[in-house]
């Protein structure tokens, strides 16, 4: 059973994406039935900056790489790295119908931000499908936001199939529910577009500031708060700390006399320490980048193993061959 999901290098990770995204995907990875790949075409319709697209590319190689993920327990490589995908994107595109992809939510979004439309935003999901189904994929773990993706990428390949004949593995999607949203420093859901986001590689001084001006109420360190399950350090210390650690705090704080100050300090010292170890092997692979570079090729070729052989038969059943 072949797993695969794709990560799009549009910015800094926060722990928001640690523990709806990466540590589920981790943990996933098995004899590498995993595919990973970060999806810098993808960031075409974000990002116009080449320096920006091939440091925020490497970034996350390194970020995913330094948090755990194995490249002898899965394959992990550079989406550009196998451009196949995109001659099965043109294949795949000519049999979709644009009501599909004008009914998509991610794109009707941007319309009304106001962003001004182009081919590659409008084709965004058709690329998605090609990334799937070029890989005989079975499963795709998402987050909620990216369903419809997954049901637009099953209508491409039951479509094609019915004209063409058997060529593509159908997959389904596994939408993480058991992932709480982890919220951010104002309260919001965590996320790069409300800036409320604690980075998982963030400066210590600049993480600290951060962590230290989160607003809470005004009532005082003595009294008892019955609502201290609601309160934004606790449920942030309840993934970053040990549980007997964070229900300690939680019933001090409900009892009345730990101030929000001491509950802070607490907070920045086991968010520091849960990725101590992580922090330490970005920088070795920081300092070795011919290794990454060698990881990311040695996916690339793995990955063109299993696409090489279905774009092919992509290929020959629809008279291309
Ligand atoms: P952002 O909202 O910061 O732009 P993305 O949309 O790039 O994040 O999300 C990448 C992955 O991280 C997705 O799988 C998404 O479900 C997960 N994710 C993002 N923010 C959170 C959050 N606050 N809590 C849980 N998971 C999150
Ligand atoms: N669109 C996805 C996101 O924004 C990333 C992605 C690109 C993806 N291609 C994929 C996810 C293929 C799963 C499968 O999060």
């Amino acid at each position: 059973m072949r797993v695969l999901t794709g990560i799009t290098p549009s910015g800094a990770l926060h722990i928001g994406n640690y523990f709806g995204a990466m540590r589920p995907a981790i943990e996933m990875q098995k004899d590498g039935n995993a595919f990973y790949f970060i999806a810098d075409y993808h960031s075409m319709t974000v990002i116009t900056d080449a320096g920006k697209r091939r440091e925020l590319s490497l970034g996350i190689a390194l970020d995913w790489l330094a948090c755990g993920l194995d490249p002898k327990q899965c394959v992990f490589w550079r989406q550009s790295d196998v451009p196949e995908v995109v001659e099965l994107t043109w294949l795949i595109g000519s049999l979709t119908p644009m009501g599909l992809l004008e009914r998509a939510h991610s794109y009707k979004d941007k319309l009304a931000k106001g962003i001004a439309p182009n081919f590659g935003l409008f084709a965004y999901p058709v690329l998605m499908a090609a990334d799937i189904l070029l890989y005989d994929t079975n499963v795709v773990p998402v987050g909620k936001d990216q369903k419809q993706h997954i049901e637009m990428t099953r209508d491409i390949a039951i479509k094609f199939n019915q004209n063409y004949g058997d060529t593509f593995v159908v997959p389904e999607p596994e939408i993480r529910q058991e992932v709480a949203v982890v919220p951010g420093l104002d309260g919001q859901k965590m996320s790069k577009s409300y800036g409320n986001t604690v980075e998982i590689f963030g400066d210590e001084k600049a993480m600290r500031k951060k962590i230290m001006s989160i607003v809470m109420d005004s009532r005082t360190p003595a009294e008892p708060k019955p609502d201290a399950d609601r309160n934004l350090a606790i449920q942030l210390l309840k993934l970053l700390a040990p549980e007997e650690v964070s229900a300690d705090f939680e019933n001090r704080l409900r009892a009345g006399g730990l101030g929000y100050g001491d509950l802070k300090k607490a907070l920045f010292a086991h968010y520091w320490e849960y990725f101590r170890e992580a922090r330490q092997r970005r920088a070795e692979l920081a300092a070795n980048l011919d290794y990454v570079h060698q990881v990311l090729a040695d996916g690339a070729n793995r990955a063109r193993q299993v696409a090489g052989p279905v774009l092919q038969r992509a290929r020959r059943n629809c008279g291309l061959e």
